[in-house]
């Protein structure tokens, strides 16, 4: 069994809104895109970065495409080794290795096709027309925002990616792709501390973790 870690860090950080692309912004020290690197290195038998196009250096880093699940794809293809695929974000660089081995452990036990890191929505969820008329107002104890780490048995991943360019542009999680293909995913609670940096207040929240997790410098 091959464990690949994938992570798209091909996007160019439009809404962050700084000289470069976000995975390349340095946080509490180092680029973002390091935070997940080193501990998918820790548990996985390789990994494979998705940058932006002009800064792959093959085999390791490649190309990404026009959409993140193009990215993927284009991760997941410079890895035919795979047996396993272990996609997660460079814009969540507060990975911890528990969460990745529990949604390992997770595939493994429930036989599904992939296991993705889910947090139980707190805020109640109401779904409302273009006019912000309410229609309804959801049941919040089925209710998951979803995250990365997204860990696959890889063949499943491949088929759900092979899939037009529209198709991947229109998929907002590589789970969701799995999902329409017919594939079994089951969600892991993943710790409140798992956000993605959007935003430079998400940058900020970041690194004012990271810092307590890592002491500057060090
Ligand atoms: N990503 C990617 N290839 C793309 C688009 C996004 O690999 N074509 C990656 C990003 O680098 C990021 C992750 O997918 O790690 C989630 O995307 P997002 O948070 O939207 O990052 P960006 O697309 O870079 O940001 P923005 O949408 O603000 O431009
Ligand atoms: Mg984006």
């Amino acid at each position: 069994m091959s464990v690949v870690g994938i992570v798209p860090a091909g996007g160019s950080g439009e809404r962050l809104g700084v000289d470069r692309p976000k995975a390349f912004v340095v946080l509490a020290g180092r680029p973002l895109l390091d935070w997940s690197v080193e501990v998918l290195k820790s548990i996985c038998d390789r990994v494979v970065v998705v940058v932006p196009a002009g800064r792959e250096a093959p085999p390791d880093r490649v190309a990404g495409g026009a959409s993140r699940s193009a990215s993927v794809r284009a991760g997941l293809a410079a890895a035919p080794e795979a047996s396993v695929a272990v996609v997660h974000d460079a814009a969540r660089p507060l990975l911890t290795r528990d969460l990745v081995e529990r949604c390992l452990v997770a595939l493994e036990e429930q036989g599904a096709d992939g296991v993705i890191a889910a947090a139980p929505v707190t805020d109640t969820i109401k779904q409302a027309d273009a006019e912000g008329r309410v229609l309804q107002t959801l049941d919040r104890s089925t209710l998951w925002a979803v995250q990365t780490p997204q860990v696959f048995r890889a063949e499943a991943l491949r088929g759900a990616l092979d899939v037009d360019e529209a198709a991947l542009a229109r998929a907002t999680d590589d789970a969701g792709l799995v999902e329409a293909a017919g594939g079994t995913v089951v969600v892991v609670e993943s710790p409140r501390e798992n956000l993605k940096v959007t935003t430079s207040l998400d940058l900020r929240l970041a690194e004012a973790l990271l810092e307590v997790r890592t002491p500057r410098g060090v």
